[in-house]
């Protein structure tokens, strides 16, 4: 059975990894690994082929940045040629980005079955694209793997059979679980941070609704300064962010404010672990901090992960900058309250995947 795996930015990698490392241990099953080149600077994708050991991909589709429009219609036209020409009994797709809905489309319309890594979550915003990339690829997808009851409960509410869906936890630990030892090792070595072994706080912002607005982002960054004056923040800053900073042409931000080139996937996470607290908008920073313990603020008004809040350590800000100001405040003056890990969240659901997909064959 030939299984094709489709990556195309950042949040992919780290997912796809564990997958293709469990169904390697299966004789019947050979892989094929296409990047779509959503993402394609070297610090946002080779980076983490080299340090989550992930084979180089088999193609690469280059279809770089653009609209949302234009990056989905050029994955499925440079896709579908070149399925023209690669076997394919079965594709396996990753999350929620453009890349993901635009590869899925593909597939249903060629009659491949298709296989959705992530199922299930839902932030019930349609203003976001990643929730209409997820609702989208779910009602296409033959094999659902959901990493949590939430995720179950919302695919049977959109009427897809509970035959199709697998609970089978979060891909995304097995990665960081694997990865806890290099994690380790990595805190060993020089992090080129300046507090490096302090206190600090880790920060990243880059969906729309907080950066492409000029008096969002600029509110934020002020809430940031303020923040650091109390703990200095290191934020590691995506492509985009960068761009808007460079046209809101602010230069005095305070040095307590540590702007840093986007990390590589072991320094983030060495300097996720050890964090006083971690300040994002991102979706899978709200999973890693509910596994590592660490207290985290999420600058959004919903999350497709609720259970990070229910169970984990997660605290939902929304966008009033006075309550991320005060639970900063809070959890940097008395310490992080624990939080539970999920269940199946056990560094085991890429071979559960596998089992099911073997036993598919
Ligand atoms: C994408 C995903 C988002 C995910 C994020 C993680 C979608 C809809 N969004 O958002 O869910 O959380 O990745 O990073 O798929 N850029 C570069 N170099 C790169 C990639 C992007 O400079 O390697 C710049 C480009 O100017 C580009 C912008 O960043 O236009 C946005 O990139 P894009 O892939 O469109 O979306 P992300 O914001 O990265």
């Amino acid at each position: 059975m030939m299984i094709v795996h489709i990556v195309g930015a950042r949040p992919n990698f780290m997912k796809a990894a564990p997958v293709i490392r469990a169904l390697g241990q299966y004789e019947h099953i050979t892989q094929t690994l296409i990047h779509t080149g959503q993402h394609y600077d070297q610090r946002m994708s080779d980076v983490f082929f080299h340090e989550l050991e992930l084979p180089p991909p088999d193609y690469n589709l280059d279809v770089g940045s653009g609209s949302h429009t234009t990056q989905t219609a050029q994955v499925m036209l440079r896709l579908e040629e070149l399925l023209e020409q690669q076997p394919c009994d079965l594709m396996l797709v990753y999350g929620d980005v453009n890349s993901t809905l635009a590869a899925a489309l593909v597939a249903v319309k060629r009659g491949i079955r298709l296989g959705h890594v992530e199922a299930g979550l839902r932030s019930f915003d349609r203003t976001m694209p990643e929730e209409i990339n997820r609702i989208l690829t779910d009602q296409m997808a033959d094999l659902l793997f959901t990493p949590s009851e939430d995720g179950d409960a919302n695919l049977l509410r959109e009427g897809i059979a509970a035959e199709q869906t697998h609970r089978v936890g979060n891909v995304m630990i097995d990665t960081l679980t694997r990865l806890l030892p290099a994690i380790q090792q990595r805190w060993q070595m020089p992090l080129h941070t300046p507090w490096h072994h302090q206190r600090y706080v880790l920060a990243t912002l880059h969906r729309p609704s907080n950066v492409d607005d000029p008096a969002s982002l600029r509110s934020l960054l002020e809430a940031l300064a303020d923040i650091s004056q109390l703990t200095p923040i290191i934020f590691p800053i995506h492509p985009r962010t960068h761009q808007r900073i460079q046209a809101l042409g602010l230069t005095e931000l305070p040095a307590t404010l540590h702007l840093s080139e986007p990390l590589g996937y072991l320094d983030f996470l060495a300097l996720q672990q050890h964090a006083a607290l971690v300040i994002t908008d991102s979706g899978g920073i709200q999973e890693e901090t509910t596994f590592l313990q660490v207290p985290c603020l999420t600058v959004r008004a919903n999350t497709e992960r609720p259970i990070t809040v229910t169970l984990g350590t997660n605290t939902l800000v929304g966008h009033d900058r006075t309550r991320l100001r005060d639970e900063a405040a809070t959890i940097l003056r008395e310490g992080p309250q624990r939080g539970r890990i999920p269940p199946l969240w056990d560094g085991k659901a890429s071979e559960r995947i596998a089992q099911v997909l073997a036993g598919n064959g």
